[in-house]
């Protein structure tokens, strides 16, 4: 931890990035909102196998948090954090308040169209506006050679593709797969508001997934598997389904019967106070 930098400026990381780059070093980015668990550990080690120095940015957005959701509730841990990404070969940690990155007078939006309507767009107004805006903003403070996002939110990795893609911002987006617990579950930050029977539980979603995604695989019809999959993860003590549903992997149109595509089964469900997404792919 001796030589790890915390920056709470823009200038700050700016100033620092900017020494690393006339030494000839390359950047890599790692945007989260903290609370960090071995997925986001993941990622710093992506990063750093890729890139000479790598900063995690920790800002917990508010711009992306709908009326009624957990912004206030969210996980605040930077010193356990800063300790998980120095440990993972990160170098730096970007850690803005909200006046940083929102000073009087910010009046500016990010909006992907059409991608942003369907799964947690449609459930969540705003949300993906939100993440374009602090995304793209992140993007350009550090001015990363590549920075790197989780699959396990497919569609927000899918919308800042297509941004980046769009507004020609030079850095690379990387992809890095979903880490799972023992049992599959894929890890959260929200996972920490459930207790040990609710745990239970929520690791039968993947394996619902899993089934549904071999299913539909094998030639079961996507509509007819994703609502049996609905019915069997309420069955498994979910409280409520958002979605359940087999779509194209790039475009997330939806599909009905999966021939050569690339697929994958998206899946939101409510578990007491956490919500949880997963995707799986389909083939
Ligand atoms: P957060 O939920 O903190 O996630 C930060 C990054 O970690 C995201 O790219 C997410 O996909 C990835 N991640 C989370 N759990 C993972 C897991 N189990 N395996 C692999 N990667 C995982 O996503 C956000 O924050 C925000 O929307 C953000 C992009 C930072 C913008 O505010």
């Amino acid at each position: 931890m001796t030589d790890f930098l915390t920056f709470r400026t823009v200038d700050e990381m700016r100033t620092q990035v900017a020494t690393w780059r006339a030494d000839g070093l390359t950047i890599g980015l790692v945007p989260t909102m903290g609370g960090l668990h071995s997925g986001h550990q993941k990622l710093v080690t992506r990063a750093a196998k890729k890139c000479d120095r790598v900063i995690a940015t920790i800002f917990v957005n508010p711009t992306q948090f709908g009326a009624g959701e957990d912004l206030d509730s969210y996980p605040r841990t930077e010193k356990a954090d800063c300790e998980i990404i120095a440990d993972a070969g990160g170098n730096a940690a970007f850690v803005p308040n909200v006046s940083e990155m929102y000073p009087d007078g910010f009046a500016t939006t990010v909006k992907v169209s059409g991608l942003t309507d369907m799964l947690c767009g449609a459930t969540r107004p705003g949300h993906f506006d939100g993440v374009t805006q602090v995304v793209s903003k992140l993007l350009n403070q550090a001015g990363a050679d590549m920075a790197f996002f989780g699959e396990k939110d497919w569609q927000q990795l899918a919308v800042i593709r297509r941004m980046a893609r769009d507004l020609d911002i030079p850095t690379k987006i990387m992809g890095v797969p979903t880490v799972r617990d023992d049992f599959g579950l894929a890890l959260s930050s929200r996972n920490g508001y459930l207790d040990a029977a609710q745990i239970e539980v929520a690791r039968q979603f993947n394996v619902i997934l899993r089934k549904t995604a071999y299913d539909i695989a094998s030639g079961g019809l996507a509509t007819d598997e994703c609502a049996k999959a609905g019915q069997a993860i309420l069955d498994a003590g979910f409280e409520r389904i958002d979605y359940v549903e087999c779509r194209d992997a790039h475009y997330l149109e939806l599909i009905d019967r999966v021939e050569d595509q690339e697929c994958r089964i998206f899946a939101a469900a409510y578990l007491g106070r956490a919500r949880l997404i997963d995707n799986h792919s389909v083939s």
